[in-house]
């Protein structure tokens, strides 16, 4: 039986069924701060996925490093990474995401729904549809180079892997990558590349309960 303890409420709101909202909008919401409520529930009419701690940490990544775009790979229908990057962006008042989703469903839903109902996070956003990397390359070129990257495509391990070396000679010092699933089998390409490289400094790194993974590493290549 489902209570305002369940480890659902360290999910969002569209992972719950009827019963579990209205038991989250009687016995749990209003225990909350504004900051819980708005990273759970999202756009409480817009799906999307991450759990609360992963959306706060990606929203805070943003925040604190201040990109002038971010990459992303894997929009969804829009309602998890993708609001909550954009919304960091339309709080700085600067920055723009580029998401990318291989779905045409997705990527249809999602640009529709922030051109009609987001007008504040679609000023910062980009929608692509497509599923290769290469099609960031005119915003790289204007921008000479990458300073963000979220990477939360295919289950298939070797794509992260080849979408960061993709990106890899574009990086500058400063660079942020962000990966979602990062204890799943589908980062188990990545991973371990990442984690053996002494030029990228782990930042952020969350785990069980609060996450199935979610690492910001930011690239500090030798002085030498
Ligand atoms: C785990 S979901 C992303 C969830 C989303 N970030 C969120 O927070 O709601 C993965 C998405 O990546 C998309 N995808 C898979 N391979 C891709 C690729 N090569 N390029 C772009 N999107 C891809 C899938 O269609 C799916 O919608």
């Amino acid at each position: 039986m489902l209570s305002p303890n369940s480890p659902v409420f360290r999910h969002n709101y569209h992972e719950l069924d009827d019963f579990g909202r209205i038991l989250y909008m009687v016995a749990v919401k209003p225990k909350w701060d504004a900051r819980r409520q708005f990273f759970f529930e999202g756009c409480r009419d817009l799906a999307g996925q991450m759990y609360v701690a992963e959306r706060m940490a990606l929203y805070d990544a943003i925040l604190r490093h201040r990109p002038r775009t971010c990459y992303e790979i894997g929009t969804f229908t829009g309602g998890g990474s993708t609001f909550f990057i954009s919304a960091a962006f339309r709080d700085l008042g600067a920055g723009r995401l580029v998401t990318l989703e291989t779905s045409r469903n997705h990527y249809l839903l999602a640009a529709s729904f922030y051109e009609q109902y987001l007008p504040a996070h679609k000023a910062h956003t980009t929608f692509i549809h497509g599923d290769r990397p290469e099609l960031f390359l005119p915003m790289i070129t204007e921008d000479g180079g990458v300073d963000c990257v979220f990477l939360d495509g295919a289950a298939e391990p070797a794509q992260a892997l080849e979408q960061f070396r993709f990106f890899e000679p574009r990086f500058r010092p400063g660079s942020v990558v962000m990966c979602h699933d990062w204890d799943l089998d589908k980062q188990e390409a990545l991973r371990p590349h990442l984690e053996s490289r002494r030029d990228w400094v782990q930042e952020v790194r969350l785990t069980d309960p609060d996450s199935v993974g979610f690492v910001v590493y930011v690239h500090r290549p030798d002085p030498g």
